[in-house]
Parts: C-alpha cells; structure tokens; sequence
C-alpha cells in the first residue's frame, strides 16, 4: 500500500520538506508520496483529531501547529517533551506519536560540517529567543555546555528560557552583546535578521576568538551577512540548510523503514531549489 506523508502548515507553500523527502522516496524506490497541506488555525484541532482516519501515515508540522501538534500526540519523545512543540507526527496501531527532530537537525549539522564544533566547547552565544532558540539552548546544554548566553531584542524571553532549562542559561540584553561575544566558541543566529527581506545582523565578529564557529538557521539567502562576514574573518561558518536537511531524516526512517543519507547531491538539489 503507498504511504502517504505530508507537511502540514499555515501556509506551507514555501516548505522545502517535499523536495527533500521527494528526493529520497525516489532515491530508495519507496511506494510513498509526500506533499503539502494547508490547514488554517481554526482547522488544526479537527484535523489532527481525525489524523487516524485521514489518508496520512504520518507528518511533519510546521508554523503554526507545532503546539496543536504536540497537544493531539498520545506519546511523545522526550525532546518534544522538553520543547512544547512536535514536527513529526506518525500513526502506531492507530495512535498518533509526536517527535520534535529540530535538535536533532541542529546538532547532526554541526557535526557533520564542522566536526570539532562541540570539542572544548564552554560557551555558545545564541541570538534569539523564539522556537528555533529554545530547541538550539536544549540541544547545547545536552551535549554538556557550561554557559549558553541568550542575547535577545525583549529581555524577558530569554529570560523565560533560563527559567525553563536553568542558571547554565545566561539572559543579556541584546544591546550588551558584545561583550559577550569574546568568551564564546559558538555563535548562532536563530533570528530572522539577515533573511531575505529582512535587515542584516550587523554585529562586529572581531570579537570573537579566531577558532569560533558561527551559524545561522537562517538559510535564504544561504549565504547571510552574518556567514560572510564570518568567512571573511576566516571562522568556520556553518549555513542553515543543513539543519534542515538533517531534521527532516527520522521522520523519514519512521515512515518509510529507511534510514535517508543527507549527501552533497541533496543539498545541491536544494540549493537549487533556493535559488529560484
Ligand atoms: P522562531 O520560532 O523561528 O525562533 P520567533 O519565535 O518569531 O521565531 O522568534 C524570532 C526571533 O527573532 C525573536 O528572538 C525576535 O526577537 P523578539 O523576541 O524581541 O521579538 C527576533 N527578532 C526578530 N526581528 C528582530 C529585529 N528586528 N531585531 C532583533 N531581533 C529580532
């Protein structure tokens, strides 16, 4: 029998997630299809209430239904716990199950593009508190970081992370961030500054020590101000596109029994696919 998989957002035309699973439904040769569905807000109860006798065998979710889709799970895995929020949903003997892969795609990514990343890793400076910020400050203090400072626009956010995962969790003022930036051997940008559209990042890397690594889960443009300023400084710069190319491959294995490779030639596809 095909097994049907779909992104469901609000709105969710802009997903990259069919290219990505596309791409490896074809590769394995698997009887399945993966496609979009817009469901609006006040839909996003009934529909995953009904989950069970939809067509779907399971789905990533995305703006703004993750906490929609973490309440309608029965069970969920111990990150969604942690995070509120659910991306990948999946039906067992009839059940719905709720995972949050975010940091798994954030952690595989940096592993996988900058393999030294984590080693003597005592501070990490995260700008943002939004969703992105909690999974990544979750996802650092698990891989055992002595201090995650959260440089945030409204204080009070950041300091609601610290709240939640505790005094490894340092709030600064957005406006006091440089001096947080020396001290640091990570840097990532969960804002939506230097998106496309959006102002840049502008904030002086000389600051930071030369074996820095710095990210963006920003990834249109792939290249951001921030990362090409990065670069230029001769950092180690790691681009968005990665994470997520990497969170989207334990939905997969769970849906189609197949576990998927991110290589060079899906990113490319991607990066393709970003360019128009
Ligand atoms: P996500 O779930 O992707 O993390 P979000 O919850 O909307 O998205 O968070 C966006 C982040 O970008 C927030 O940290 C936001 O700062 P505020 O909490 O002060 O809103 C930050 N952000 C957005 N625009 C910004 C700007 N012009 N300057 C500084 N920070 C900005």
């Amino acid at each position: 029998m095909t097994r049907h998989v779909a992104v469901i957002g609000h709105p969710v035309a802009h997903s990259r997630s069919p290219l990505i699973h596309g791409y490896w439904i074809a590769e394995h040769g698997i009887d399945g299809t993966y496609d979009r569905r817009d469901v609006p807000p006040e839909e996003i109860a009934g529909f995953l209430a009904n989950f069970a006798a939809g067509d779907l065998v399971g789905a990533n979710v995305t703006v703004p239904h993750k906490e929609a889709a973490f309440a309608a799970a029965v069970e969920r895995d111990p990150v969604a716990e942690a995070l509120g929020a659910v991306n990948t949903l999946w039906l067992e003997e009839g059940r719905l199950y709720g995972a949050n892969t975010d940091v798994h795609g954030f952690l595989a990514n940096l592993d996988a593009a900058a393999p030294e990343w984590d080693r003597a890793l005592d501070e990490a400076v995260v700008l943002g508190a939004g969703g992105a910020a909690r999974a990544i400050v979750y996802g650092l203090i698990g891989r055992g970081i002595g201090r995650v400072t959260v440089a945030n626009r409204t204080l009070s956010r950041a300091e609601a992370l610290r709240a939640q995962f505790g005094d490894k969790v340092l709030p600064v003022d957005w406006r006091d961030l440089a001096g947080t930036l020396p001290s640091a051997r990570l840097l990532v940008n969960t804002t939506s500054l230097g998106m496309k559209g959006q102002p840049p990042l502008d904030i002086d890397l000389s600051l930071l020590s030369p074996d820095a690594v710095v990210t963006d889960a920003v990834y249109v443009p792939l290249e951001t101000p921030l990362l090409r300023a990065a670069r230029a400084r001769g950092l180690a710069a790691v681009d968005g596109l990665g994470m997520l190319l990497h969170q989207a491959v334990p939905g997969f294995a769970r849906w189609f029994g197949v576990a998927p490779q991110v290589t060079p030639a899906l990113r490319a596809l991607a990066v393709e696919d970003l360019r128009v």
